[in-house]
């Protein structure tokens, strides 16, 4: 036994869109809560599909969030509104850019005695890791790996395709969006943009 300081942990919530981890974040922040813990959730601006003061899921389940911008800015935010609290949950992580190193601060949160939730998703539409996940899920101390179902052969679905009117489409990395434009793929059903020969 060293002392008596809480230990703290980073626990990471990842798969494709669809799989259900905001749904496994609220979840859990809610469990935190009932054992009376603080909790502050934290969600990027940049998805604003639902909701400006609450985290969504695609099914409609909601908590408080709060709001920050996807820059040094933000990460300060998410700083100084955790101070006071043993919980912190940032959804959607991978709109961060790898630069601004959210994965060294969810670290040093863990290491001064927070629990730490965050969600992120583990490809982007290319199939290829998504900004910092390969970071955060390396400095976690566990890991969800959700995953969905393949929209074209019901096998359990760990990608996730971009599309337009039925095609697979490939674009800049981000581009914020929901059933319109993506859907769960397997591996052998998931197109990468090498293969398409229609790829943008
Ligand atoms: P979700 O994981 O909560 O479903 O949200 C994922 C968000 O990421 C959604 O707004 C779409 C966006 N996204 C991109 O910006 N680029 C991508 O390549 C993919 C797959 C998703
Ligand atoms: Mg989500
Ligand atoms: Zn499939």
């Amino acid at each position: 036994m060293r002392g008596k300081k809480k230990q703290g942990k980073l626990i990471a919530i990842t798969g494709p869109m669809f799989a259900g981890k905001t749904s496994k974040m609220i979840q859990l922040l809610d469990r935190e809560k009932y054992s009376g813990n603080s909790v502050r959730l934290f969600k990027p601006k940049i998805d604003n599909r639902y909701s400006k003061t609450s985290v969504v899921t695609h099914k409609g389940e909601k908590l408080p969030a709060m709001t920050v911008t996807v820059d040094a800015n933000g990460i300060d935010a998410i700083i100084k509104n955790s101070a006071d609290c043993d919980v912190v949950g940032i959804d959607e992580a991978q709109f961060w850019p790898p630069e601004l190193n959210l994965a060294n601060t969810l670290n040093d949160f863990a290491n001064s005695g927070k629990t730490v939730y965050v969600s992120i998703l583990n490809k982007d539409h290319t199939g290829k890791p998504f900004n910092n996940t390969l970071e955060v899920l390396a400095l976690a101390d566990s890991i969800h790996s959700l995953t969905s179902i393949c929209l074209k052969c019901g096998e359990d679905a760990t990608f996730t395709q971009r599309i337009s009117k039925g095609k697979e489409i490939f674009g800049s990395q981000i581009q914020v969006g929901g059933t319109e434009s993506y859907e769960p793929r397997c591996r052998k059903c998931f197109v990468a943009k090498s293969r398409s020969a229609k790829g943008r």
